[in-house]
């Protein structure tokens, strides 16, 4: 008799012998917090109620949930600062800033569609195509002059690159390789890397709020060996060989939890 008294107890993940639990609790998937809620606030034995946004909790595994190991109020404000944007650049050569003779990438053309995010990370896709020489790296500069369309300055992030002796290096080291052409496209997916000597007083996520807020004085540069090896021996450092102004795709994608 004892034993069954303690069954409800011991088992309660199980929904027939949940309802008898004095103190019912909501079960695997259900509603369990948001605002206006005033169903039961607490999960059965094993889940935890997860906030999806203020509207909507649920109850999830506790297996499932990341980082058991830290304070999960703590995994809670890594996830609500994580900011996303969604950009992109079309990208052509600028014969204001780009030109010189016999350039075999002054038809060179891109496109790239990026994912901007202060935590989860930074990737862009690209489609350079017209260029003739191989591609060696591409950054999302800040123009000096704030004209992301004809000005210059130093890239903030960077994207693919080569980080062989000799090729262009801004301090971060590049996360993916520059794709090679093939029939005359070089399709590619980066990886963003914050450029740490370039963005003195910005965090990572306070350089993609500015870069979302002005865009237009922000510009993605692709470089390629023959503008990287013409303007060296210019003495003129990086100029790259196609460049265009980011532009945002949507409103900001907005944060995990708002
Ligand atoms: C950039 O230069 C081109 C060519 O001179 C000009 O047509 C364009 O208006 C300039 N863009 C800006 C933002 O000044």
């Amino acid at each position: 008799m004892a034993r069954l008294l303690l069954l409800p107890m011991l088992a309660v993940t199980l929904p027939a012998e949940a309802s008898e639990a004095p103190e019912t609790c909501a079960t695997a998937w259900v509603q369990c917090g948001g605002t206006g809620w005033t169903g039961p606030t607490c999960c059965d034995s094993g889940f935890s109620c997860s906030q999806m946004n203020s509207w909507y909790s649920h109850c999830v595994p506790k297996e499932s949930i990341p980082e058991q190991t830290q304070p999960v109020s703590l995994a809670a404000s890594e996830m609500v600062d994580d900011e996303c944007y969604h950009m992109f650049s079309e990208l052509s050569f600028n014969t204001l800033v780009q030109s010189f003779p016999a350039n075999p990438d002054s038809e060179a053309k891109a496109y790239v569609d990026c994912k901007l995010c202060s935590r989860s990370g930074m990737q862009c896709t690209a489609n350079v195509f017209g260029g003739r020489t191989q591609l060696v790296a591409s950054h999302i500069h800040l123009a000096s002059d704030g004209d992301g369309e004809n000005g210059s300055g130093p890239p903030v992030i960077n994207f693919c690159g080569d980080n062989g002796p000799g090729m262009i290096a801004d301090g971060s080291s590049y996360k993916s390789p520059c794709a090679h052409y093939k029939n005359r496209a070089a399709v590619m997916s980066m990886t963003g890397n914050f450029v740490d000597g370039q963005n003195a007083g910005f965090t990572l996520g306070s350089r993609l709020k500015d870069i979302a807020s002005n865009p237009s004085k922000y510009y993605f540069n692709f470089h390629s060996i023959a503008s990287w090896t013409h303007w060296q021996v210019e003495g003129k450092g990086p100029v790259g060989m196609c460049r265009g102004v980011m532009q945002m795709s949507q409103r900001r994608l907005g944060s995990v939890l708002v």
